[in-house]
């Protein structure tokens, strides 16, 4: 697969299989995902990689925390979007709803969607990538950006799914009560992996991109 193939096919995948993913082929992902380039090269990226009964632990320990209502305080939080970004989210919202047939007015099964997202949607392993809390917020967002997408690209050559959470971290402290991930560390993101189902509806979403025309401005050229 080539390099364009690879960031044309990739897509978050929402739906797996549950055949396990071996620590052997995950091993490889982060070996080759780590030539990834860094600031400085100083490689601020850590990974806990999580499977089986330590995983469910995580996924269920959300699960309890959201449905009791309990407010998430992420270590790095997102903002509320507004104007064209807020479009584009629901944009998003209304492809995935469509895809799975859940209607607007259907606030169970929307519910239910959004605990997916902090069960780290089944998936049968997610990496968390944390960093050192001495490093400064800018420096760690833009490094963990570049080694997370690469992970994603990598994971298919071994013919793994990814999708991005930023849901599977909400609760921080219930991923320090399962991996023991210490305060030092921020907790920044997840990536759940595995084998996708294909039959998953959602999985054949292919998300909208902006024109580069409408964000692109070109000057020196003729
Ligand atoms: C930082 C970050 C956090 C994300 N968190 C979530 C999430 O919590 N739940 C989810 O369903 N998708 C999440 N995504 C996936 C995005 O929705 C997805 O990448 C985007 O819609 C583009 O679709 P594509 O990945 O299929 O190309 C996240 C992506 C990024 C980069």
């Amino acid at each position: 697969m080539d390099v364009v193939e690879a960031i044309c096919s990739r897509k978050s995948i929402r739906g797996y299989n549950p055949t396990p993913v071996s620590k052997e082929t995950l091993r490889k992902i982060l070996d080759i995902a780590t030539r990834a380039p860094s600031s400085d090269n100083a490689q601020t990226w850590e990974f806990t990689v999580v499977a089986g009964e330590i995983l469910d632990n995580i996924r269920w320990g959300n699960v309890d925390m959201l449905t009791s209502g309990v407010v998430p305080n992420p270590d790095f939080s997102l903002d509320h979007l507004k104007g064209v970004y807020r479009e584009r989210q629901v944009g998003l919202a209304i492809q995935i709803f469509e895809l799975m047939g859940i209607t607007r007015e259907d606030r169970d099964k929307r519910a239910q969607w959004r605990q997916r997202g902090y069960r780290f949607f089944d998936a049968p392993a997610a990496i968390i990538l944390s960093a050192d809390s001495s490093l400064s917020e800018s420096r760690v967002l833009f490094d963990v950006g570049l080694i997370t997408q690469t992970i994603c690209l990598t994971a298919l050559k071994y013919d793994l799914g990814t999708c991005i959470g930023a849901q599977g971290v909400q609760y921080p402290e219930v991923i320090r009560k399962f991996t023991g991930i210490p305060e030092s560390k921020r907790i920044i993101v997840s990536i759940a992996i595995g084998y996708p189902d294909w039959n998953f509806l959602a999985n054949k979403l292919e998300s909208k991109r902006e024109p580069v025309e409408n964000i692109t401005t070109w000057q020196g050229f003729e």
